[in-house]
């Protein structure tokens, strides 16, 4: 029977009394509106740890645009319905004022991850990394020690909670899955459902255009070469506007000037469809194609 925990306090007497019983604790966080891309994480947790657990917030700190937040779809029993098939024991769904007693007035303490924070999407949205990041270090340090599991669509916000859990301390194992893609490459979103058929042709315009990059990276042909492969393949759909594509070192996101024989680089690609932003991603190995 999944059991749903409100308080922080409650959370961390349950994820203590777990360790004491010498059960191991994977946690997924989530805003809920849960998909198939989360699910692929419960169930990942649920394989590895003894106990799989989950929390919904709707964090309000990482919605610069407050009319997101407003039309942020809320279904609090469809998703602990969607915890429980997944073998998920537990869920923390806090109210806001739980974990930002302060809120709507900001929050005095500011967990800031320099550099990391300030390009791609950071840029777009100033602020929302900031609110990411305070929320993965309360809900992370009142879980304790715990694989985390994060999905690599969101591939920034995983570089930003990496350097986070490190400088910090947490004492949370992050875990890279690996992103869930409809049959025809689309990346899975809670953004997708809200794409026309046509606009969602369209999006399948990143995709493809991140696979042309990730070709040029691996014929050898460079960074600057990869760039314009993926602005082309995305200027040929012109339902899209495109916001950036760039071939970046993954734990600074910054563009190397060279890439070595086997160098390792993300391929991040995000643009914008009937309106609504679409981010992706894919890995890259400098010169790896037969
Ligand atoms: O990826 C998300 O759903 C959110 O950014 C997260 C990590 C749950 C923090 O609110």
């Amino acid at each position: 029977m999944l059991e749903v925990v409100s308080t922080l306090a409650q959370w961390r007497g349950l994820t203590e009394s777990l360790r004491a019983e010498g059960r191991s604790v994977g946690l997924t966080m989530t805003m809920g509106a849960l998909h198939a891309g989360h699910t692929a994480l419960l169930e990942r947790a649920a394989r590895e740890c003894d106990a799989s657990l989950a929390s919904i917030f709707v964090n309000p700190l990482q919605f610069n645009d407050p009319s997101d937040l407003e039309r942020y779809p809320v279904d609090l029993e469809a998703d602990l319905g969607v915890c429980e098939r997944s073998g998920v024991r537990a869920v923390l769904a806090p109210p806001v004022a739980e974990v930002w007693p302060d809120w709507p007035a900001p929050t005095p303490t500011v967990v800031h991850v320099t550099g990391l924070t300030e390009v791609f999407e950071g840029a777009h949205r100033p602020g929302h990394f900031d609110g990411v990041a305070g929320v993965v270090a309360k809900v992370a340090i009142a879980t304790g020690e715990c694989r985390g599991y994060f999905g690599e669509k969101d591939f920034q916000q995983l570089s930003v909670v990496r350097q986070l859990v490190g400088d910090l301390g947490i004492p949370m194992t992050v875990v890279a899955c690996e992103t869930v893609r409809e049959a025809d490459g689309l990346a899975l979103s809670s953004r997708n459902v809200r794409l026309t058929d046509t606009g969602r042709a369209a999006a399948l315009s990143l995709s493809r255009a991140l696979r042309a990059g990730r070709d040029a990276i691996e014929r050898g042909d460079g960074v600057l070469a990869a760039h314009a492969a993926m602005a082309r393949v995305a200027a040929e759909e012109p339902e899209v506007e495109l916001a950036y594509a760039a071939a970046v070192e993954p734990a600074t996101l910054r563009v190397p000037a060279s890439l070595a024989p086997g160098a390792v680089v993300r391929l991040l690609i995000a643009g914008t469809v009937e309106g609504i932003r679409l981010i992706d991603n894919v890995e890259a190995v400098a010169g790896a194609a037969p």
